[in-house]
């Protein structure tokens, strides 16, 4: 690959390298030119700082930078991941485990908009996977603190799902190279677990999604790393109150396109705002599928809800802006302003009633982890 310059809209090819740059042992750092090196000096020379372990001015290990010419929306910085985590031969696979790209060649070709309706015997297989992807979650958040990596909270729910003789669905799906999501302040979703400490202040969320004898279970729940800011209290409160509404606006008859509604409508008062992105989606033999289930209003989401119906409601909530953007990963997606982001999710059955929520909270009458933390 060859090195590009490192000033912002260069673009040029480069193969000059800073001095100071190579004595600190920086790499991935070049300059097409001796203009644009003096022309960006006042941007690069913090990444001296950085690396001499000097005043920080943005996070970051301060030696890993993988892409240098990135532009980041916020403070939060990727650091080094761990090797891939393995799953022994006994636990039933999902067929993306072992494609190449992550593939998963049994959910393309359900692609469509019709939507199953599970039997009594799939119903139960997904009572378990829900039941199952519940208790590895709780695993997980035993180990938000601060100091702790999302990479370690990555082990604890990848060794819980195997105890509990599960797949952790995330691993190669699309080649996603992890368990489980952890996506930390302003990352919307799909954060990549990596060696970061989660720092006082933070918010952490970990997605998890189980896959045990054919059938995925997903839930998530966004944590407080040690103090929160009163805001981003609010924030992680109204998300959860609203997957809450969401959740009980669902029973036969209703459309799927309306649970947008219900979300957009107890949000905006709160001045926070609905990422359109990324949407709830049917689950159960395969991972993602009929119906797409966007969160905020006014959407044209196809589809009735009927009993048998299995589905996700995972509202992403944020304090700023709701556009997103993605890191050159291709997984860990940003709000556009940096500003703090939450969500929550639950899998769901829909009855003859309301539904069912296959990934409920058995603790505490099923009452959010932050009851008493607010
Ligand atoms: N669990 C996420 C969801 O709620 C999907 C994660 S896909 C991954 O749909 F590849 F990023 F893991
Ligand atoms: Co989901
Ligand atoms: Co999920």
């Amino acid at each position: 690959m060859t090195q590009k310059c490192e000033t912002t809209d260069c673009g040029k090819d480069a193969t000059l390298q800073c001095p100071t740059c190579l004595k600190l042992g920086i790499k991935g750092s070049f300059f097409c030119s001796q203009p644009c090196f003096k022309g960006f000096w006042k941007e690069h020379k913090a990444i001296h700082a950085l690396a001499a372990g000097g005043s920080k001015p943005v996070e970051g290990d301060g030696v890993y930078n993988p892409w240098p010419h990135f532009r980041f929306t916020g403070k939060l910085r990727p650091y080094q991941q761990t090797p891939k985590r393995t799953v022994p031969e006994a636990i039933q696979r999902p067929d993306y485990a072992d494609h190449p790209n992550g593939r998963s060649l049994s959910e393309e070709a359900l692609r469509g908009t019709k939507i199953k309706v599970l039997d009594d015997e799939e119903i139960e297989g997904m009572r378990v996977a829900g039941r199952l992807g519940r208790e590895c979650l709780d695993e997980g958040a035993k180990g938000v603190e601060v100091g702790t990596t999302t990479d370690e909270l990555d082990r604890l729910v990848h060794e819980a799902a195997i105890e509990r003789d599960c797949y952790p669905s995330p691993l190669n799906y699309y080649n996603f190279p992890k368990s489980c999501c952890t996506s930390v302040n302003e990352v919307i979703c799909h954060g990549i677990p990596d060696q970061r400490p989660l720092q006082d202040g933070d918010l952490c969320n970990i997605d998890v999604t189980v896959y045990h004898r054919g059938f995925h279970g997903d839930l998530n729940e966004t944590f407080f790393v040690g103090n929160v800011s009163e805001k981003h209290k609010k924030l992680v409160q109204v998300t959860h109150e609203a997957l809450s509404k969401a959740i009980e606006f669902v029973r036969p008859g209703e459309k799927y396109r309306d649970i947008g509604n219900v979300i957009q409508k107890y949000v905006a008062p709160h001045g926070f705002s609905v990422v359109r992105s990324y949407c709830g989606h049917g689950i159960h033999r395969v991972f993602h599928t009929a119906p797409n289930v966007p969160h905020y209003a006014k959407n044209s989401a196809v589809g009735v809800m009927a009993p048998g119906h299995c589905f996700t409601i995972e509202p992403m909530i944020s304090i700023g802006v709701q556009k997103a953007e993605t890191w050159p990963d291709d997984w860990t997606a940003v709000t556009a302003d940096g500003l703090y982001s939450a969500q929550f999710e639950q899998t769901l059955l829909v009855n003859e009633t309301g539904c069912e929520i296959l990934t409920k909270r058995r603790e505490n009458n099923g009452q959010p982890w932050f009851m008493d933390k607010m």
